[in-house]
């Protein structure tokens, strides 16, 4: 297993050319994907040069290499962490057994679904965000949508190798599956409901990447931990490039946190809008938003799904080292649960509110990220404080989807909910209004009105840098 990328067609560190059969069948799948990147991947800037990360080994010095690239000759690769001889199943119902390289055939059909549902993802990220190319608000946002964007890409090729490698005939309709779902399309659509609301303009490819990108990132963590030992090795390496996507997110909102204190203090009487910027009640309705929409991917707070891939040791927790014990049969979580319309505490059995542990990490995550926000807020003296709405809140999913519950997390009657919506959720007007500022600036060190220039460049580029080279 060699941790530098060999220079096939399709660059990869798992030897694929020591297997021809695995080989022609990925160099086939190859052009489709190429096909649907043209299709469906970002509208516009294909010929253009964009200064891209690029990975080139799985070494810490090797993982991002930066230079310009088009597009479509992105490098798009196969990458898995070094193998770690003897290394042993974590959790559930195997642990201390040594792991697995092929896949256990009891386990075949659900870890199928675990890859295939972690694969939907990237693809219907890409697709979301393919118009938002049109309006960026910098050269510097620019590069970084389409990193992002590239990198979604790969993830997908990472899934659509373990599909090719591990699950013969039945992987290989499913990889061509994953070319054929399409985000937000009424009879195909992509598996997960967040994967499918349009990311109709900046503000909320902003939240996307802080909200629902961080949901991917606990996603993977917990399958980086899986005993089939393939999944954990391609998990871990796309977690180191997850956090550029968290970073682009949570930077971006930072930004137009800071411009809509500028204008705060710029205009008289205080109004954002009357000076072309977002004012904070929008941005706290996106973020209630795209965080309640996040929430939802990690699926029902009770939930035997979760319960049963933990048990066969294929989707562990969040960093599982550091827990004490690792089968958790006699172990409860204390929850708040609905019953007859209110919140009780309950205990209930551990391995069943996994998804609500993982949930819970993500929280506190979200959280810290909000209280960057806030610091930035209070620098700029102004008086205004994010904050995540209740996890009760907006819900799709789970024991609280089918009643409505205040930001604040306090159950109301449906009549109270539809009266103070346009509160709490961004209405028609505000959508309308945060898309007429989408213009596109596209001059190097140019910002646009309703976001502040970065701290830094990109690589510690200047800020006049050319990111993407239009003509
Ligand atoms: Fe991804
Ligand atoms: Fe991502």
């Amino acid at each position: 297993m060699s941790t530098v990328l060999s220079d096939d067609k399709i660059p990869n560190n798992v030897n694929l050319s020591s297997d021809r059969r695995l080989q022609r069948a990925l160099e086939a799948w190859q052009p489709k994907f190429l096909d649907w990147w043209m299709e469906m991947g970002p509208a516009g800037f294909q010929v253009q040069d964009v200064y891209l990360r690029t990975a080139v080994s799985v070494e810490a010095s090797g993982w991002a290499h930066f230079d310009y690239v088009k597009m479509p000759d992105y490098r798009w690769g196969i990458f898995l962490e070094p193998k770690q001889e003897g290394r042993t199943i974590g959790f559930g119902d195997y642990q201390g057994q040594p792991v697995w390289d092929e896949v256990p055939g009891e386990l075949r059909n659900m870890l199928r679904r675990l890859i295939v549902t972690q694969g939907d993802t990237e693809p219907a990220s890409v697709e979301q965000q393919r118009l938002l190319g049109q309006t960026a608000p910098s050269l510097y946002d620019l590069r970084n949508l389409f990193q992002v964007n590239v990198e979604e890409g790969r993830h997908l090729w990472a899934m659509v190798y373990l599909l090719h490698t591990y699950f013969g005939r039945d992987g290989r309709e499913e990889a061509e599956e994953l070319l054929g779902r399409r985000s937000g399309d009424r009879d195909r659509p992509r598996i997960l409901g967040a994967f499918n609301e349009p990311t109709t303009h900046w503000l909320s490819f902003f939240m996307f990447t802080m909200f629902t990108d961080r949901d991917g990132k606990y996603q993977l963590s917990a399958l980086s931990e899986s005993g089939f030992d393939p999944l954990a090795r391609t998990c871990r390496f796309m977690l180191t490039e997850e956090a550029h996507h968290m970073f682009v997110g949570e930077t971006g909102i930072q930004r137009v946190v800071k411009r809509a204190c500028e204008l705060m203090k710029q205009d008289p009487s205080g109004d954002v809008r009357a000076l072309g910027g977002i004012d904070l009640p929008t941005i706290q309705k996106y973020l209630n938003l795209w965080y309640t929409l996040s929430l939802d991917l990690f699926g029902g707070e009770i939930s035997s799904n979760a319960a049963d891939a933990f048990a066969a040791g294929l989707k562990g927790r969040h960093k599982e080292d550091k827990y004490e014990e690792h089968k958790v049969l006699d172990q409860s979580y204390p929850m708040e649960v609905l019953e007859d319309g209110k919140i009780v505490a309950k205990d209930i059995a551990m391995r069943t509110a996994l998804n609500e542990v993982l949930r819970a990490e993500y929280i506190k995550d979200c959280a810290r990220g909000v209280e960057r926000w806030n610091k930035t807020i209070r620098e700029e003296g102004v008086d205004f404080t994010l904050a995540l709405p209740s996890n009760r809140f907006h819900r799709h999913i789970g024991i609280y989807a089918d009643s409505h519950f205040t930001p604040g997390g306090e159950p109301v009657s449906r009549a109270v909910w539809e009266a103070h919506r346009h509160e709490w959720l961004p209405t028609d007007e505000d959508e309308a209004y945060v898309k007429s500022l989408m213009q596109p600036v596209l001059e190097p060190g140019k910002m646009a009105s309703w976001i502040a220039a970065p701290a830094k460049g990109i690589n510690g580029q200047p800020e006049q840098f050319e990111y993407v080279r239009l003509v």
